[in-house]
């Protein structure tokens, strides 16, 4: 899923829209020839061809002037910086209910505790049981926004309830291994480690296992230190994986799992990242498979959107209607980001309307908000493309790219797309239609391999618009 993947760089894509305008819109291909793609979806339509129609909604969104019209009054803030408001007539009350919503419901920041966590009883469960039970370390993995950084959060602060020693770290695009890990050994007190007596002279110092690592170290000697660790058990966190570029990250922590495996050390890793399958996050690593639990992350199915959606409930005092929450389970797809970003909107609709039920209408409402706002911050040249009649008349093989690409880097080929097609496409008529969409301002990158042609989406934004604007469309047909 690539919905998160888009709201962290939609700042970057924001900065490029000053120097770009519908000039640079390329100039129209010619129309499809493969029929059955450009035209739209026969009378009485199979759920597949629902779910390929454009939502009537977006040649509002696109074709309308892009400048809103100013409005009566200047919006003004409704509390003041520190949250404060006195509950004394409905609109305050309005307001206090607004700022409660947003703690529970906000959707830019990672659950931390347990108070905001909904449902994931089973990943839980499975994590412990992997450190606590097999002694082994684990690799958590999923599509973006599924939530890996929360439940880690959550599986820290269970396993410091236990009285385990836990580490967190969110690695970079520029981790190092032995910064990253000298800064953890450098949180670990030394009386953990074995040549330490309690009331020596080390003890007293309040040192830290670092000072035992050599200037210079490798996965070996940070093993052989971390071997001697007693009195307690230590998990480090390792967030955002995917992110580290330097293979030579991912090979020493490889040999770190499989040293502190060898010699059944007291200290076990979690790596967390998104990725489709083990091996794309860890590397082909076969020496440590038999160390290592994979814990992929599935979708929210409706109950857990159902705990999600009470948490804002008991926040704010409103209740979502069965509808509603049909309606947002369906659009969020069983990302816990878009259920809190659809339900967030969905109850400040209802709120403002008056309503303490939350209705399917307000959480349409709150669709078309998002994707309003997800397609504000694309480039004005991205939404000229969106709207040019070419990619009307190819919505359905939009649609199809969309989720072809929805895997960590976002590159599909002719054959994932005509997969989601069906697979009844001819494979050169679809390469041709998509190398339309690949011009030097279009909405496709496309890399020229010596076995296959491959695409992606210039902006993970417009994947992510696709997508919802095609379970919109689904939903209001
Ligand atoms: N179990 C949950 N209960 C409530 N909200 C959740 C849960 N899991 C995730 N969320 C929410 O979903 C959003 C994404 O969660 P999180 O950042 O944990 O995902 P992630 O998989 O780590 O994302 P990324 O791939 O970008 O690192 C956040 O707004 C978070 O608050
Ligand atoms: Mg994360």
């Amino acid at each position: 899923m690539i919905w998160k993947r888009w709201g962290r760089s939609s700042a970057a894509n924001a900065s490029d829209s000053g120097n770009v305008d519908v000039e640079a819109t390329p100039a129209p291909a010619p129309a499809p020839v493969e029929a059955a793609v450009a035209t739209p979806a026969p009378p009485v339509p199979d759920a597949a061809a629902l779910l390929e129609r454009r939502p009537a909604f977006l040649d509002r969104l696109w074709l309308e002037d892009m400048d809103r019209p100013p409005g009566d009054s200047l919006p003004r803030f409704s509390s003041n910086a520190s949250d404060e408001v006195e509950v004394a007539t409905r609109e305050q009350d309005v307001v206090r209910r607004r700022i409660a919503l947003r703690e529970a419901l906000g959707a830019s920041q990672p659950v931390i505790g347990r108070d905001h966590f909904a449902g994931r009883h089973d990943a839980l469960r499975q994590l412990i049981s992997a450190v606590e039970q097999q002694r082994l370390h684990v690799v958590v993995y999923g599509e973006r926004g599924i939530g890996k950084t929360s439940l880690s959060h959550v599986f820290a602060e269970t396993a410091r309830e236990a009285r385990y020693f836990v580490l967190y770290g969110s690695c970079g695009t520029e981790a190092k291994f032995d910064t990253m890990f000298r800064s953890f050994a450098a949180r670990i007190p030394r009386i953990y480690h074995k040549s330490v007596l309690p009331n020596s002279a080390e003890a007293e110092r309040g040192d830290n296992l670092d000072v035992l690592l050599p200037e210079d170290f490798g996965p070996r000697e940070l093993a052989e230190v971390f071997s001697d660790v007693v009195g307690t058990r230590i998990i480090i966190i390792l967030d955002e994986y995917d992110r580290v570029l330097d293979v030579s990250f991912r090979r020493d922590v490889a040999e770190l799992i499989k040293n502190l495996s060898d010699r059944a050390a007291r200290v076990q890793l979690v790596l967390t990242g998104v990725a489709q399958n083990l091996d794309e996050l860890i590397g082909y690593a076969p020496s440590i498979r038999r160390n290592i639990v994979g814990l992929p992350m599935r979708p929210m199915n409706a109950n857990e959107v159902r705990e999600l959606l009470a948490i804002g409930e008991r926040a704010a005092d409103i209740v979502y209607s069965n509808d509603a929450a049909r309606l947002v389970t369906t659009i969020a797809g069983g990302s816990p980001y878009l259920v809190r970003l659809i339900s967030h909107q969905a109850g400040l609709v209802a709120l403002d309307a008056g309503f303490d039920t939350v209705n399917e209408d307000h959480a349409k409402t709150a669709v078309e908000r998002v994707l309003t706002d997800w397609n504000a911050s694309l480039p004005r040249r991205v939404q000229a493309n969106l709207s040019r009649e070419e990619a009307r008349a190819q919505w359905p093989l939009l649609i199809a790219a969309a989720r072809a690409g929805s895997s960590a880097d976002g590159f599909f080929t002719v054959d994932d797309v005509i997969n989601e097609m069906g697979g009844t496409r001819v494979s050169s008529l679809i390469e041709r239609d998509l190398r339309h969409f690949a011009g030097p301002n279009d909405l496709l990158d496309l890399v020229d391999g010596s076995n296959e042609v491959r695409f992606r989406f210039r902006f993970p934004g417009v994947s992510a618009l696709l997508l919802m604007s095609a379970a919109m469309a689904k939903l209001t047909l």
